[in-house]
């Protein structure tokens, strides 16, 4: 497995891997791997024939106040684990190579990066989809696998390849959770003993609206109240949003139907800020 720190190295190489005739999957990630990374990185690798894998804590993606400067990083770890999975480029550019001095566009996907994260994340997704057409710039990929845990970010990445004409298939990978049913997610080391078992809320709350809307119970009032009744009296978590919506639009639906996706944001402790989401209908 090589290991690429410029972009213009990175560039040459996926080139290079092009020219010889070999299929090229990105993964973009943040690092700090768990099962859910390694999963996407097997779903490229069971795809094409040279998988880049590319871990940089994007800056721009991170508001004010926000976890940038403690997002937690083991390099070494990150390499090991990648070089199990059948990558061949593992891409770690500095920050500094990314946004030179001067660097002053982003990559706009209006309207779905508006609502829901988007609303208490102002200017994440565009830092998103700022580094990721970087990133598609640079090693230029049939694939790149991105990951349903992150489900909003996947619809405005979609939207950002078919509104921009990029040749790059976009496959996405099912959450994939702890056998309790906490989806993993790098942010979940921050979660201590207690707040770890409080966690649980949010897997738990996607299991009771899919048993509902599995009993004909259609009014996402009524669901939302429903998961509202499991989240509220846990101690120390708080809602920011809680919606049920279109899986292709993201607009919140008030009849649920195989399309709905229970999509929520919750933050545990007063400081851990935590995603999942799930369809309503059986199988995903
Ligand atoms: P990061 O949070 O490291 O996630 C990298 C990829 O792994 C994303 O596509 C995400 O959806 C996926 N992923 C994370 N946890 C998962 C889980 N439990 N099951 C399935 N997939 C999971 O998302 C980012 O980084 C960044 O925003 C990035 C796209 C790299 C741009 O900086």
């Amino acid at each position: 497995m090589r290991i690429i720190t410029s972009p213009a190295a990175m560039k040459a190489w996926a080139g290079e891997q092009r020219s010889k005739g070999h299929t090229v999957a990105l993964v973009p990630t943040m690092g700090f791997f768990h099962e859910g990374h390694l999963a996407l990185m097997r779903m490229a690798a069971a795809k094409a024939e040279k998988v880049v894998v590319s871990l940089f804590v994007n800056p721009i993606q991170f508001g004010p106040g926000e976890d940038l400067e403690q997002y937690p990083v083991d390099l070494d770890r990150d390499e090991t684990l990648a070089r199990h999975q059948g990558v061949s480029a593992l891409f770690i550019p500095k920050p500094e190579e990314m946004y030179p001095r001067g660097f002053q566009t982003r990559i706009s996907v209006a309207e779905l990066s508006r609502h829901l994260c988007g609303a208490d994340r102002p200017g994440h997704f565009n830092g998103v989809t700022t580094v990721v057409c970087k990133l598609f710039h640079i090693v230029c990929p049939d694939f790149a696998v991105f990951g349903e845990k992150d489900f909003q970010q996947l619809a405005v990445i979609k939207r950002m390849v078919a509104d921009l004409n990029m040749d790059v298939k976009i496959l996405a990978h099912p959450i994939v959770r702890e056998p309790d049913g906490l989806a993993m997610s790098s942010r979940n080391s921050y979660l201590g003993p207690d707040e770890r078992s409080q966690a649980l809320c949010l897997s738990r709350s996607i299991a009771r609206a899919r048993e509902l809307y599995a009993d004909g119970v259609r009014d996402t009032g009524r669901l939302a109240d429903e998961v509202r009744q499991i989240i509220e009296p846990v101690t120390g978590a708080r809602i920011q949003y809680i919606s049920f919506v279109d899986r292709t639009t993201l607009e919140p639906v008030s009849q649920a139907d195989d399309n709905t996706r229970l999509v929520l944001a919750v933050t545990i402790g007063g400081r851990v800020r935590l995603i999942d989401n799930g369809r309503l209908a059986k199988g995903g």
